[in-house]
């Protein structure tokens, strides 16, 4: 039996670099599923295919390798805009889930990150964090992280967007940014790293134990 931990929550609250620290700390595979739309996005774009065709994006998705995710590449930020795009569409977002349950089998265990894990993706994980902080402190982050890495940027410009993708995440009618009913909720506004992973491990050491 493999043991899943499902992490949501909406962009830059920090469910990325917990989620890293948890499966490095107990041994586990990491899927970050934000990846694998960006990866549907790109492949796209690469290929000057339009972005509202549900059946090419579809076509796409299905392509998509769970193993060549290269954040570095991905995370461009036009990339992202394009990835909230086709996420809305449910024929792409069918090829993706499918791939990322396969992933959950995994042993002795994954972590998996996203919008919909604890939702739709493994409704039945025995631990599910919904990771969020204020858009502004997320806005903050990002901003900081963009001058921090030796670019340019623009509160405003990022706090918008960071709106933005949040009313498309939560606005859509498949799929949803929601936390699941059994979520445990780590508000990261005004708490570090180190205190979040301290939290969630509480949580899943006490799961573990059940298991
Ligand atoms: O988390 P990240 O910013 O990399 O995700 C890019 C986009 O992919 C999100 O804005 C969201 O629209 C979509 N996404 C999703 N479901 C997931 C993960 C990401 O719809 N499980």
């Amino acid at each position: 039996m493999t043991f899943t931990i499902a992490i949501d929550g909406p962009a830059a609250a920090g469910k990325g670099t917990l989620s890293r620290r948890i499966a490095q700390t107990y041994g586990y595979h990491h899927l970050d599923t934000g990846l694998t739309y960006r990866a549907t996005a790109k492949a796209l774009l690469d290929a000057g295919l339009p972005l509202d065709d549900e059946a090419v994006a579809e076509g796409m998705a299905l392509k998509v390798d769970l193993s060549g995710l290269d954040r570095s590449v991905l995370s461009a930020h036009a990339i992202g805009e394009a990835a909230s795009k086709i996420a809305v569409m449910p024929a792409v977002r069918r090829a993706l889930v499918e791939a990322q349950r396969a992933f959950a089998e995994r042993e002795p265990g994954t972590v998996i990150d996203g919008r919909d894990i604890g939702t739709v993706v493994c409704p039945d994980a025995p631990v599910k964090l919904y990771v969020t902080a204020a858009p502004e402190v997320r806005a903050r982050r990002r901003y900081d992280e963009i001058l921090a890495s030796g670019k340019e940027a623009d509160f405003d410009t990022i706090f918008a967007d960071v709106k933005l993708r949040d009313e498309r995440d939560m606005g859509r009618a498949d799929s949803p940014l929601k936390p699941a009913a059994d979520a445990h909720l780590l508000d990261t506004s005004e708490m570090s790293i180190e205190a979040a992973f301290e939290a969630a491990s509480v949580i899943i050491d006490a799961a573990l134990k059940k298991d």
